[in-house]
């Protein structure tokens, strides 16, 4: 059955700014509103969801493309309890010849996922830093793109190179920032401030604003434990941050027109010469 699925990708340029985690979070909080959603590790050549979640996978991501695998037999469901309805779909980490996906393989991946994405109301693509083409093609094949900034000046730098890039080559202009390691609500207006201006006068657009999420020991505690920070410690400051970014996105879904067979979860991509 066809719902309105609605994917986004989490991306950032500099490594390390807790794309993963909020990814993570994030997903269990809409799973909390009540939504289906389906977690894709794409992260092809460091995958870590598994790690994150305290599961060992049996079958992976890439025995979609080695082993014509179809993607429903590799969920592993990790709601509340173990119920399913928030799913991920994990990866296998230090596969050399799947940090780069060729363009044929990427597109076949695309095609074989796109009907079990259908069957979800959001579809999240964690997904490696920076801007190699594998990264750039998975950004541009989501509807919303959430990049994750620090107040840190490389971090800005690095998201506004990787803004840059899918801009002039994948015509994708639209992102929502999310300002994680943030100290107080004065430092990530702040740090959104001076990409956005940025944005604003060297390449005409101007990415909107999701949400901020606080620097929070509980989280690191919950990387310790391998276990979702919304399940630890849910009314932790990141983990209420967390749940306001899913709230927002749930908003922002509403306003989007419903899947079909010319509107899929993760669309075709497009480079311009
Ligand atoms: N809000 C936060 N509060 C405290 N620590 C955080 C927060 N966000 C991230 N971290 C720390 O940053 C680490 C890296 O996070 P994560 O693995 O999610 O980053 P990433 O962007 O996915 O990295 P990579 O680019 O390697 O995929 C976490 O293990 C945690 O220690
Ligand atoms: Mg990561």
């Amino acid at each position: 059955m066809n719902r309105k699925s609605v994917s986004f990708s989490v991306l950032s340029g500099k490594g390390g700014v807790g794309k993963s985690n909020l990814a993570l979070n994030i997903c269990y909080g809409l799973h909390l509103l009540g939504r289906k959603v389906l977690l894709m590790d794409c992260d092809m050549g460091l995958a870590n969801m598994d790690v994150l979640l305290g599961v060992t996978p049996e079958k992976d991501m890439q025995d979609i493309l080695i082993n014509n695998r179809n993607p429903s037999e590799i969920l592993i469901p990790f709601g509340p309890g173990g119920q399913s309805g928030l799913d991920l779909l994990p990866a296998n980490s230090g596969m050399a010849e799947f940090v780069d996906l060729d363009t044929g393989a990427r597109s076949i991946l695309r095609e074989k996922l796109n009907p079990l994405a259908a069957t979800y109301d959001f579809v999240c693509m964690d997904i490696g830093a920076g801007i190699s083409p594998t990264v750039l093609s998975f950004a541009a094949m989501s509807v919303l793109r959430l990049v994750v900034i620090t107040p840190e000046p490389t971090s800005l730098t690095d998201s506004y190179a990787l803004m840059k890039v899918l801009s002039a080559r994948y015509d994708v202009s639209d992102f929502q920032i999310i300002v994680n390691l943030t100290d107080s609500r004065d430092e990530a207006k702040r740090t959104y401030n001076r990409l956005s201006a940025v944005c604003k006068r060297f390449l005409g657009f101007v990415p909107a604003f999701l949400c901020e999420i606080r620097t929070d020991r509980s989280l690191v505690d919950a990387v310790r434990k391998q276990r979702p920070l919304m399940e630890l410690s849910p009314r932790s400051p990141a983990a209420l941050d967390c749940m306001a970014a899913a709230e927002k996105l749930d908003r922002l879904r509403d306003a989007l027109p419903g899947t079909g067979d010319n509107n899929p979860p993760l669309r075709a991509v497009r480079v311009l010469e």
